[in-house]
């Protein structure tokens, strides 16, 4: 039995690994984007990945450690161009028109707090929402994708996804796509993934 299950596909479809795929298809070499949250620097890696040669990220984070931990796996990357820039911000992501030099074609948010790091340090609806408030305005450019996993299995996690819903349920349709997903079959508090596409 076992030997006639053949195996199409080697991505396991997670949470994140399905934002990736999606992500992908608007991604190309020489665009900008940003990483909201940079933590261990995965989606960091993933972005610049995608957009060489010759893109720009932008990489937000509070804290210092994560943005060092971020650097080290971004210069493991082997094809880094010199046209391809870099930038690791030590702000938060509410900030973030104080930091991007042009509107950006993704933002990519994980929130909460970093695995293996300090748990009371986690993201927040306040900066969560100026953020999303000024990429929806003028930073995401036309077309462009907001991705935002959210995990409501802490106080403040149920707080920023009970918020993000009434959010994304306020976007105009005809400005915006939304689409929200989570793995059911799951007894676990399953993280959400929210995309935006700004039209
Ligand atoms: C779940 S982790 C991110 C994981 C990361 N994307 C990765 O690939 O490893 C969430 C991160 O958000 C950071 N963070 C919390 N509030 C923030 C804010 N307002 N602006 C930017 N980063 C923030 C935390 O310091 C933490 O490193």
């Amino acid at each position: 039995m076992n030997q006639k299950r053949r195996k199409i596909y080697e991505t396991e479809l997670r949470t994140t690994s399905l934002n990736q795929i999606l992500l992908e298809k608007f991604l190309e070499p020489g665009c900008s984007v940003m990483d909201a949250t940079a933590g261990n620097g995965h989606d960091s890696v993933f972005l610049l990945d995608k957009i060489i040669p010759g893109g720009i990220l932008y990489a937000f984070d509070i804290q210092l450690s994560a943005l060092e931990r971020t650097k080290v796996q971004l210069e493991k990357l082997p094809h880094v161009d010199p046209k391809t820039s870099y930038h690791l911000i030590c702000d938060s992501h509410g900030n973030l028109d104080q930091h991007l030099k042009e509107p950006v074609q993704a933002a990519v948010f994980n929130l909460g707090y970093l695995p293996g790091g300090d748990h009371s340090v986690t993201t927040n609806w306040d900066e969560l929402h100026k953020a999303l408030q000024l990429l929806t305005a003028n930073w995401i450019i036309p077309g462009g994708i907001i991705s935002i996993i959210s995990y409501a299995g802490h106080p403040e996690g149920r707080e920023e996804q009970k918020r993000l819903y009434q959010f994304v349920e306020g976007l105009p349709a005809t400005q915006y796509n939304v689409h929200v997903t989570q793995i059911w079959n799951t007894i676990r508090s399953a993280p959400v993934s929210f995309i935006i596409q700004c039209l």
